[in-house]
């Protein structure tokens, strides 16, 4: 799978979500999150995101590793809705992106 991390927090760009040919990357309040069993490994994302947060879990740098976790974890209560245009955004996050501090700018 791919998966989003840190520099997503707060900006969310969106361009991801134009990508993906599956719908798989979701909205949470403060950035997006990709479900590890939708994704299909095409690697349109990342390329396309400004911020960039995106990695194949191979790649994920090793201080941004908790949000292969975090992306996952994200569905827990989810599931596989099976696209997130149909989900709509999700007005929560993981508890560990929610307990960031927003960063003034
Ligand atoms: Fe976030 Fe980058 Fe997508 S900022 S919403 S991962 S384009
Ligand atoms: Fe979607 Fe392909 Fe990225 S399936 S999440 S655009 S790797």
């Amino acid at each position: 799978t791919y998966v989003i991390s840190s520099p997503c927090i707060d900006v969310k760009d969106r361009a991801c979500v134009d990508e993906c040919p599956v719908d798989c990357i979701y909205e949470g309040a403060r950035m997006l999150y990709i479900h590890p069993d939708e994704c299909v490994d095409c690697g349109a994302c990342e390329p396309v995101c400004p911020a960039e947060a995106i990695f194949f879990e191979n790649d994920v740098p090793d201080k941004e590793a908790s949000f292969t976790r975090i992306n996952a974890e994200f569905f827990d209560d989810l599931g596989s809705p099976g696209g997130a245009t149909g989900l709509g955004p999700v007005d929560a996050d993981h508890p560990d992106v929610e307990s960031i501090p927003v960063q003034e700018t």
